[in-house]
């Protein structure tokens, strides 16, 4: 069967009336793109300030490249890798010397036993998935995990970071839950007595 032409006047018209929708859909203000400007503007602040002040130094791990130790980022920001179990610290002899670091920069051993680095990623059961940004916030600010529990260990630069502002602690943790979530359940610390 031959479709027949549809009349002239009536085709003109449907594509007038269809200009005529496009021309008044670009005309409004979309609020998706209104909204995501400032957005994305406050998660490339976070990325920025979780670049330069060193987050990535022990939470992402070090993983051995062809000149030397790199941060290895497809674990980008999730801490301890739960993989590798590590054999007690060594022991210090009396002296100057005080704190071990694993060769992934993600253990720490010292005066207040070992400490591992946590899982900054938005993984819901392993990382900061659950958090709100008040728990981020009184976290950082009390140096108490979520500004109530346990206090958090060296060498989880508190004395420094409970100095951002609240602009800045909401950036680095919008930038923080940007970012692709990766499970990595990290290890419980060690008391000074159990780490020996
Ligand atoms: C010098 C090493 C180091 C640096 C640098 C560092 N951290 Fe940590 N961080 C740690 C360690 C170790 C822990 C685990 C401490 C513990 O178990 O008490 C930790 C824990 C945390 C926790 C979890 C606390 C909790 O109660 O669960 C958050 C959140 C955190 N760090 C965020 C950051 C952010 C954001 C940055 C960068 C602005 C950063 N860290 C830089 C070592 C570091």
């Amino acid at each position: 069967m031959i479709d027949r032409p549809i009349p002239h006047c009536a085709a003109r018209a449907s594509l007038a009336a269809l200009a005529g929708i496009v021309l008044f859909a670009a005309s409004l203000p979309s609020p998706a793109s209104a909204q995501d400007k400032p957005a994305r503007a406050q998660i490339e602040r976070g990325r920025y300030l979780v670049t330069t002040s060193g987050c990535h130094d022990c939470h992402t791990p070090m993983k051995m490249g062809a000149s030397g130790p790199e941060p290895d980022m497809s674990r980008m920001l999730s801490g301890h890798p739960d993989a590798l179990t590590l054999p007690p610290a060594p022991r210090l002899p009396e002296g100057p010397w005080l704190v071990v670091s694993s060769a992934t920069n993600t253990a720490f051993a010292g005066p207040w036993g070992v400490s591992y680095s946590a899982n900054l990623t938005p993984d819901a059961m392993t990382g900061l998935g659950q958090w709100s940004l008040k728990d981020f916030k009184g976290t950082i600010r009390s140096g108490r995990h979520l500004g109530r529990g346990r206090e958090v260990l060296p060498p989880m630069p508190i004395p420094a970071y409970k100095h951002f502002n609240d602009a800045d602690l909401g950036a680095i943790f919008a930038y923080l839950r940007s970012i692709p979530p990766v499970t990595n359940r990290v290890p419980e610390p060690m008391a000074p007595m159990a780490a020996k």
